[in-house]
């Protein structure tokens, strides 16, 4: 009797790639690396690719809430304490992955290896919500605080220019000021739509090894908001503090949900342990060491932006001003232009870093999609000249460029972390998976505590925090892992090499 077709589709789906034959491909392609990186380095990448518009822009929305959560006022250093606790566990388990298979490094390949072929499609498509949508939040931020700066010199553009289309239907000035075609308001947020075309251009140009050295990036980062910190601090009030929670823990739990954005990107670290001295020490050293700075740099700016604004005036925030919060908090307590510029300066800086991390993970995770036949081959293709891979990262560039013309800041961050903390939950699976099906694999680091129980925590705590976004961002998603399921179905499916 043959086999019932259905079965044979979901012993496909549920195939997995041999870790052997992922080490071994990296190494067929050349890509064994020179391995230079020791754990200084690592916490330094780490802390490169993880700073950016989550601390320089979605604490706003975390402190003051929104329509649909309510905010988490002064215990928001409690809120970046919570997701540095969820993000920990989640971070030993990629430790583990990273050890294990440093051939390339990405929670797709891991899924690929453990979960099979549907849930690394699942994981793959998930991603395009980290890199890609998260990107048009950062070039949202981004382009605040571009204008935070010019305003800072006397330049002041027209606000249907800077805001995105979803904010100025709440914000009647800018649609009072836009021009009207047919009746319709015309609001793009165009300085969004420039910082991304440039970063594409770049990047097809190709400076892929400038983006991944970033360690005068990373002194930059700490310097400005070291710089915001010292300069704001004689206006705090510690009145401000108080309640320290307005909403009890229902507003920790949204301001943790939301700040999430700003710990994303630790797992960068992962993808290098091809090239670290000794990975099973100094991987786990580097994802755990640079969680450690962040949060520390974290809860002192946080602490420093809820003493300046009352959280009764951060509620009547204007939302069109959102994705500039330290700007806007250093205005309300009238420090002088000159300083609020050196912020936005160095914070436009620092997000221009995000942005090319993340465009260039993006491009490289839709490349080796592509490789596996999930995707069609024209995503791996490679430029003659430039050697980088010109298509995708241009398909990137314009589907965030056109996002970020029109979207939320809001939307955006809650899209990127329900798609990331999922993904976060298929790594921690992935390792109690693995460790049942292959318990004498060779794993230089292993999480403590056994195979169970931080895989476990990790797990349910990602989902908390899902539990705390707001119920649209759960319809998205959802939508978002159905179109996936559609693609696979009709293209993945059919060309996968390892089904061939
Ligand atoms: N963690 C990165 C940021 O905050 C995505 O910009």
């Amino acid at each position: 009797m043959g086999v019932h077709p259905f079965r044979t589709e979901l012993r496909t789906a549920f195939r997995t790639k041999s870790i052997d034959a992922i080490v071994g491909e990296a190494e067929a392609q050349g890509a064994t690396l020179k391995r230079v990186l020791g754990p200084v380095q690592l916490v330094a990448l780490g802390v490169g690719a993880v700073i950016g518009t989550g601390i320089f822009a979605t604490i706003g929305t975390a402190s003051a809430g929104d329509a649909s959560r309510p905010g988490a006022g002064p215990a928001l250093t409690l809120s970046f304490i919570v997701t540095a606790v969820v993000c920990s566990f989640t971070a030993l388990c990629y430790a583990e992955f990273a050890a294990m298979v440093p051939a390339a490094g990405s929670a797709y390949t891991y899924a690929y290896a453990t979960l099979g072929e549907l849930a690394a499609w699942v994981i793959g498509w998930d991603l395009l919500l980290e890199y890609a949508i998260g990107n048009t939040a950062v070039a949202i931020s981004w382009a605040g605080y571009a204008d935070a700066f010019l305003r800072g010199f006397g330049v002041e553009l027209p606000r249907w220019l800077v805001t995105d289309y979803r904010t100025a239907l709440r914000t009647p000035e800018v649609l009072a000021q836009a021009p009207h075609v047919f009746g319709v308001p015309i609001v793009v947020d165009l300085l969004a739509v420039g910082i991304v075309a440039l970063v594409t251009i770049v990047l097809v140009w190709g400076v892929r090894e400038s983006a991944r050295a970033g360690t005068a990036m990373v002194a930059l980062k700490l310097a400005v908001l070291a710089f915001f910190v010292l300069v704001s601090w004689r206006s705090v009030k510690a009145s401000n503090w108080h309640p320290f929670a307005p909403n009890g823990f229902a507003g920790v739990g949204a301001g943790a949900a939301v700040i999430f954005f700003a710990y994303i990107g630790f797992d960068a670290v992962s993808t290098c342990a091809e090239e670290c001295k000794n990975p099973a020490r100094d991987v786990p050293i580097g994802i755990l060491g640079s969680l450690a700075v962040c949060t520390v740099v974290y809860v002192g700016v946080a602490a420093v932006f809820s003493g300046l604004v009352p959280y009764p005036a951060l509620v009547k925030l204007d939302p069109s001003r959102r994705a500039e919060a330290l700007a806007v908090a250093m205005e309300y307590v009238a420090l002088p232009p000159w300083a609020v510029a050196v912020v936005a300066f160095g914070s436009v800086i620092a997000q221009t870093a995000v942005l090319l991390v993340f465009q260039l993970g993006q491009a490289r995770i839709l490349m080796a999609m592509a490789r596996d036949g999930l995707l069609p081959p024209l995503f791996a293709r490679v430029h003659p000249t430039f050697r980088t891979p010109h298509v995708s990262t241009i398909v990137t560039g314009v589907l965030v460029a056109l996002i970020s013309a029109f979207a939320s800041i809001d939307e955006m961050v809650d899209l990127t972390n329900i798609g990331t903390l999922f993904a976060f939950v298929l790594v921690c699976v992935g390792v109690v998976v693995l460790r049942y099906r292959e318990p004498s694999r060779k794993r230089p680091f292993r999480v403590p505590f056994g195979a169970v129980l931080i895989p476990s925590l990790g797990l349910a705590s990602c989902l908390l925090l899902v539990a705390y976004l707001p119920p649209a961002s759960w319809l998205r998603f959802v939508g978002w892992l159905a179109a996936g399921l559609v693609v696979y179905v009709t293209y993945g499916r059919r060309h996968s090499r390892l089904r061939a």
